[in-house]
């Protein structure tokens, strides 16, 4: 879409650019050179001397003299030329173009900023049309202050994945109506889906408590599994599958691979499982914290053992054996 614009913007300007370069070019170049005036210099002092002297050299000067006028006559006839030449003017034709390319501009943005009928680039246009609407929710729900206006305008911000927006409208929401549990409960999966598992399954299990609701119940199951606490995950997935989920298949995934990490042999995936998945993800491919998997620094186990003794930016220090370790630095080599 942005693209469509620059690209817009650049056929326009490319013409603009042919057209005033005209203007920019120097309007009535010099002679190319000085020399018709030395030359007609040159020949004066010639014919003088030619008067004077004799024999060879005399028929040396007036060969050189032929030879000037000749050359005399050619820039004569040069300069004419260009005098005779009309005067740079605008061209009609460049300012046809730019007036076309303009209205082809003009044509482009009404193109793609006006709401369009299906067919076409209905995607791009219905989300121009949809971001119209949620400011006009927006607008309303300020005007109205009720729980109702601003739960359209958050679960339309929610809908288009516009999380900042969503929150706002959900802290309204319950705000006006402490016991408005969609509110809370999307807050809860806007937490998880903005990378705080913690807070999210806080709040993702008071509200699976009261109102046992399918969506709520797997990103509660979501949370865990990130947190690592594959039976609470396990349980709460189970639960989305008795509440009448849709995603049965994915969930039961899900849940069979919950169950292959509670089980796991390995202690250094145990480990990362309890202490780091949390923040670099269930599969260590990254979330809050860098990935792990496949990161170059897993070949510096020095530099991961400082960088876990003490913390470093928004990683806090983890208390972990040299064993734990070894362990930990094992099972992240094999993904
Ligand atoms: C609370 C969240 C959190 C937890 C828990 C956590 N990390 Fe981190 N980790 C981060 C963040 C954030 C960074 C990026 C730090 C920075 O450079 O500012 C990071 C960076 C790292 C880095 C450096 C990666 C790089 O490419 O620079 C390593 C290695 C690392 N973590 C290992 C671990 C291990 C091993 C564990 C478990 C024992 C762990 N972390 C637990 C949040 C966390």
């Amino acid at each position: 879409m942005i693209g469509l614009y620059i690209a817009a913007f650049l056929v326009f300007l490319l013409l603009a650019l042919f057209v005033f370069s005209p203007l920019r070019a120097e309007p009535r170049p010099f002679p190319e050179n000085p020399r018709p005036e030395e030359l007609r210099l040159e020949l004066e002092g010639l014919k003088q001397e030619a008067k004077e002297v004799s024999g060879p050299e005399r028929i040396r000067i007036l060969k050189r003299i032929a030879w000037i006028e000749r050359e005399l006559g050619v820039a004569r006839a040069r300069e004419a030329e260009r005098a005779a030449a009309p005067p740079r003017r605008f061209p009609a034709l460049a300012l046809v173009l730019v007036l076309l390319g303009g209205a082809a501009l003009a044509a482009v943005l009404v193109a793609y900023t006006l709401p369009r009928l299906p067919g076409g680039l209905v995607t791009e246009a219905r989300a121009v049309e949809e971001l119209q609407r949620l400011k006009e929710l927006e607008a309303k729900a300020e005007r109205a202050n009720t729980p109702e206006a601003w739960l359209a305008y958050a679960d339309l911000a929610f809908e288009l994945r516009d999380l900042e927006r969503a929150a706002r409208g959900y802290t309204k929401v319950i705000e006006l109506d402490h016991k408005n549990l969609k509110a809370y409960r999307r807050y809860g999966m806007i937490l998880f889906m903005a990378g705080q598992p913690k807070e999210a399954a806080q709040v993702l299990a008071v509200v699976t408590r009261v109102d046992p609701n399918p969506e709520s119940l797997l990103f509660l199951g979501n949370a865990y599994f990130q947190l690592g606490e594959y039976a609470k995950a396990i349980t709460a997935w189970q639960g989305y599958l008795q509440h009448g989920g849709e995603a049965r298949e994915r969930v039961q995934n899900l849940i069979a691979t919950a169950r292959a990490r509670m089980n796991a042999k390995d202690p250094g995936e145990r480990i990362y499982a309890e202490k780091c998945a949390a923040c670099h993800g269930a599969k260590a491919e990254g979330g809050i914290g860098p990935r792990l998997a496949r990161n170059p620094i897993l070949n510096a186990p020095d530099a991961v053992a400082e960088i876990v003794k003490n913390g470093r930016g928004g990683m806090p220090a983890i208390p972990l054996t040299a064993e734990e370790l070894k362990a930990l630095l094992g099972y992240l080599r094999k993904l």
